[in-house]
């Protein structure tokens, strides 16, 4: 998001808190400050130094399986932080904000693929706290002025140049499998086969960042017409685990061990975006998100990276 920002020209802060990113991946033409959201006074500090045109709060725990085990802390940093966020914003006078929202607060869909008004009915913690700051958004909408739109994110994955994914624990299926793929050593387990799929593994709409960054763009450049709308960021093409393997085989050209392993908790079943309305009101394409692409990006990333960012 930050590349995208500055190769159009505009200024760009980053507020990280570090609890799984790392200042390497920050630009060095953005300005970097530690922080947490849930940080009042380091909130007023930054809003009250800098003059902000506007926000995008990705800012999140996003591990679906301890949302479910440990919830605790989903509605801590989404919820409660996504709270103190929006009151430093409005109480600096800044009312212009993309949210980073999910898939998750659809929870087990009953039509794919999904289009933004199936109904939101989260199975995880994760979702429904995402889905609860949509709702703040609403209502702050109303109330308070608030400009905002929500992006709804499919499986983000894929990387740039610079920027790839490097997690701890890793969670994601794309960057274990290609750990899998460079190491060779461990299998990659699949988390249950015996999901009412084809070919009984959970199917997931992979999505490029790039894309999604181009989508909050696209955003913020129409929010006063926009402002109150939630976007799907999908495309709109679903793959299960075994397909994402069997592409990563070919783009990478390396055998991948695999584990069948049960199930984890929170997963639904299926995952497919409509991304129709994206397409018509953002005018977004996403130009990078076929399945290939967006292995063959990490792949790239993760072979300049075999350490990740190193501290
Ligand atoms: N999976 C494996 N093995 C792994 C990792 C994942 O089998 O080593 C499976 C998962 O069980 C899931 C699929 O691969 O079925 C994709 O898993 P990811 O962890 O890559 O992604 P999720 O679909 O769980 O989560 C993503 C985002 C979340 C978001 C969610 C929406 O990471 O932030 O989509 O449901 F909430």
């Amino acid at each position: 998001m930050v590349e995208e920002l500055i190769n159009d020209g505009l200024d760009v802060i980053v507020l990280d808190n570090l609890g799984q990113g790392h200042p390497q991946a920050v630009p060095r033409e953005a300005e970097f400050v530690l922080g947490d959201i849930r940080d009042r006074t380091a909130l007023d500090n930054l809003f009250a130094s800098h003059r902000i045109d506007a926000v995008m709060h990705m800012a999140a725990e996003t591990l679906v399986e301890l949302s479910v085990t440990d919830p605790k802390r989903h509605f801590d940093t989404n919820l409660a932080g996504g709270l103190t966020l929006l009151d430093a914003m409005l109480g600096h006078g800044v009312n212009r904000l993309i949210f980073s929202s999910t898939a998750a607060v659809y929870g087990e869909p009953h039509s794919v693929p999904i289009d933004e008004s199936h109904p939101a009915v989260p199975i995880n913690a994760y979702g429904e706290s995402k889905l609860m700051l949509e709702r703040v958004l609403a209502w702050y909408g109303r109330a308070y002025g608030l400009r905002y739109v929500c992006m709804r994110y499919f499986n983000a994955a894929g990387a740039t140049e610079r920027v790839g994914e490097d997690h701890d624990p890793e969670t994601h299926l794309i960057p274990n499998i290609l750990r899998a793929a460079l190491d060779g050593s461990a299998p990659v387990n699949i988390f249950g086969s015996d999901y009412p799929t084809p070919d009984g593994t959970c199917v997931r709409d992979y999505v490029h960042v790039s894309d999604i960054a181009r989508a909050h763009i696209l955003g913020l450049e129409g929010l006063e017409s926009l402002s109150g709308r939630a976007y799907n960021l999908g495309s709109a093409m679903g793959y299960s685990i075994l397909e994402v393997l069997e592409a990563t085989r070919r783009v990478t050209g390396v055998e991948i061990l695999r584990r069948l392993s049960p199930r984890r908790a929170g997963d639904p079943a299926v995952l497919v975006a409509s991304s129709a309305l994206a397409r018509e009101e953002l005018g977004w394409e996403p130009e990078q998100s076929s399945l290939d692409t967006i292995i063959a990006t990490a792949w790239a990333w993760m072979q300049s990276h075999p350490e990740g960012y190193v501290e």
